[in-house]
Formats: C-alpha cells, structure tokens, sequence
C-alpha cells in the first residue's frame, strides 16, 4: 500500500502507540483486501461495544488502547451497550458482566468516544452526507447509510472499528470504490402494485439478504413512499439474514434515480422476483413455532423512535400487559426522555410496558431470564432470537405483538 508522510509517521510510532499499533492492523487489513491506499473518513462506528459479544478477549483490546493513550481523532460513536446503562439491576443483569460492561465504558470514555450506545447514530445527528466516506460496523446501520443517504462503508469488523476511530482513516476498497457499488442482480416487486405494510418492510428485507448473499440487488417497482422506520427495519433485517450491506432501491436510493444508473456499466447476472408467495413463505421462516405462549415480547430493533413508541400506546389503549407476560421496548437515552416528557413512560409502567435504554434483546444477558418463546416486530431479531437469547421465536406486525402482549399468546 502507498501510504503518506503522515500516515508513514503514524505506523512508525511518532504519533503515540496506540496509533502505531492501529495503524499496523489497517495496513494488514488493507493488504488483505487489495486496497491500493488509506482514505481519510469522516466518523466512525464502533461494535467492539458491548460485553456479551466481545467477551474479555474485546475488553483487553478497549483497555490495551486506552492504557496506549488511544484518542479517537474523528467522531467515533459506539453501538448499544451489553446492558440497560440506566437500570441494569431491573434486568437481571448479573454483578461480574455489568462491572465488565462498565469497564468497557470507561476505556471509551478515556478514548473520547461519543457515548452515543446506539446502532443508530445517523438518526442522532450523525447521518454522514452523500458520497461521504466513513467506517462503521454496525451491519444495520451500514447498509441504511449506503443505500439511503448514499455514504460509503464497508462492513467494517469490530477491532478494526477501533482503530479506523484512532487514524481517521479506513484502507480504500469495497464499497468505497465506484465500480463495486454498482448493482448485479434485478429484483422486481410482483405484488400487484400495492404499498407494503410497514410489517412486510422486514420481510422483504429478510428475504433480500438471503437471497443476494454478496450480490447488490437493484429493487424496482417498490410502491409508494416507505417512512425512514420502515426502510431502517427492512435494511436491518437485510443486513441480519446476508452480508448486504447496499441494496439500491430505485427511486430512494441516491444513485439509483433509475434502473440504469444502479447498474452502472453492469448487466444483471440474474433477476429476482417478489410475489405475495414470496413474503408468505419467508415471513414463515420468520417464525420458529406457532399457537404458543409468550413469555417476552420484545420490540426496538433497531432503536424504536418516539412514533414507533406513540403506535405502541396507541395499539395498547390502556390495556394491560398479560402477567405472565413480559414486554419490553428497546431504544436510545434521548427517545426516553422524549417519552418521559411526553408522558407515555407513566402511562406505560401503569400498563407494564418496560423501557429498556441504550441496550438490545439479542446484545443483554436475557437468556438469564429462562424465556421459552419471544414474540418481536424486528426482522432482526427474528434471524438471531435463537442462537442469542436462546429462545423460539414469532415474528408479527407491531399490532399483534402488542396483542400477544396482552393476551400472553400468539
Ligand atoms: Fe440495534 Fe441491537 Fe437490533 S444493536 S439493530 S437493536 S440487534
């Protein structure tokens, strides 16, 4: 790789140790992957974040670059926490994983990170602008940034993450690249023309991850004009049961304003399509058991935001949440206190709607709570309820979730 002046120093160790030896690991990764050069970028995201994942081995890596006197030279946010930061007792977090989980914090802290402990930091003001170059992790929220707002990032890896954060700078290749972000595959929406349900956006999310594998589909034929919620719980889903990490959807999609500027030079290699079948059967998939109780409905992944919240409420209408069954809400510090503000958290703690901050199901110790089956609205958490809380699970719109909540069954 040619590196500059500069960036010769930074490896040679003249900026600090902890600069060297985040250097070190983006000249071999760039190595790896054929990239010619480094390329400034503008933040980074960060999933070397939470306990449960990144387990000591993660831990030592956070403190060996703190104890380095890593400082983090462009705004560096971090994925949400292994833990409700406000009220981790509440969920049966055990004593030796907290203190880990704020050990964690605290290297971050000393690095200057921005505690930001959401996978959304481009709805927190964050959002990088078209063609902007940055390096996050967070699979969701890469594949949001490429193929909504038209940023540019890799997948980038957890360490990796880290030490892009510590340089300001990711080696150049992938998706940084014009020619690699043109599409390969055409998907066509067969649905009669109709606008999707907010419910189906994760479905058809889940079943385009799945099917593109490392391919970049180009949607057409997507109705109507999907909110900014649906599109984020689409491409999470996307993101969750594939590598996708950008889909260009014709019409939203910054550089796909047709078919034939997705492709670019390219022509398909092959053609999708979706049909009603298509999203019945994947939406099956979905779902690990059917008829069952629920022990935990868990809804907020990605983060819900405050008119996710304000649905929920008004789906509830005041009743309350089944006594054997739990319900919870996953979502960032500031909705919060939005929804405190608001009043809906008084009115929801009356109905035993419980608020969990900063946190997720798939990223906290839940499995500790013995749960059988969780019900959820996320395409995400559908994919990996099982191998990570341990549990079946039932996917449903946020109206039968809210349902199952109250009846304890689906
Ligand atoms: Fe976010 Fe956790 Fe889902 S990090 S995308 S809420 S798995």
């Amino acid at each position: 790789m040619i590196l500059t002046h500069e960036e010769e120093a930074m490896l040679r160790g003249d900026q600090g140790e902890a600069v060297k030896l985040a250097m070190e690991i983006l000249v071999k990764v760039g190595e790896k992957f054929g990239a010619k050069r480094l390329i400034p970028v503008a933040s980074a995201h960060i999933v070397l974040a939470m306990y449960k994942s990144i387990f000591d081995a993660g831990l030592e890596v956070c403190e060996k670059f703190a104890a380095l006197g890593g400082k983090f030279r462009v705004p560096t946010t971090l994925d949400p926490s292994g833990m409700d930061t406000q009220n981790w007792q509440a969920f049966k977090t055990p004593a030796t994983y907290a203190e880990k989980q704020q050990r964690v914090a605290q290297a971050y802290e000393k690095m200057g990170a921005i505690m930001s402990w959401t996978c959304l930091p481009h709805f927190m003001g964050m959002a990088p602008r078209f063609g902007e170059h940055v390096g996050w992790t967070e699979s969701s929220a890469v594949a949001f940034i490429n193929s909504v707002l038209g940023a540019r990032s890799n997948r980038e890896t957890a360490v990796v993450d880290v030490c892009i954060g510590l340089t300001g700078r990711t080696p150049e290749y992938g998706l940084h690249l014009d020619e690699n972000r043109y599409g390969t595959v055409l998907v066509e929406m067969e649905i009669g023309g109709r606008t999707l349900a907010s419910w189906e956006y994760p479905v058809l999310g889940y079943f385009l991850g799945k099917t593109l594998g490392g391919d970049i589909g180009v949607v057409v034929g997507l109705a109507g004009s999907p909110a900014m919620d649906e599109l984020k719980s689409m491409l999470a889903a996307a993101a969750a049961s594939g590598p996708l990490a950008l889909v260009h959807l014709v019409g939203i999609t910054p550089e796909a304003r047709s078919k034939e500027q997705a492709f670019g030079p390219n022509q398909p290699t092959r053609s999708v399509s979706v049909t009603g079948e298509v999203l019945k059967a994947t939406q099956n998939e979905m779902c690990t058991v059917k008829n069952a109780k629920i022990d935990l409905v868990a809804v907020g992944c990605p983060h819900y935001s405050i008119v996710e919240i304000q649905k929920v409420k008004e789906l509830l209408a005041g009743r309350k949440v089944s006594p054997n069954t739990e319900f919870w809400i996953y979502t960032t510090k500031q909705i919060r206190d939005l929804a405190e503000r608001m009043g809906i958290l008084a009115e929801f703690a009356g109905l035993g709607v419980k608020i969990a901050t900063e946190t997720c199901m798939l990223i906290s110790p839940v499995e500790t709570w013995g749960f059988k089956t969780l019900m959820t609205d996320s395409g995400k958490c559908s994919y990996y309820a099982p191998m990570q809380c341990k549990t079946d699970v039932v996917f449903g719109s946020t109206a039968e979730c809210v349902e199952a909540a109250v009846s304890g069954r689906v």
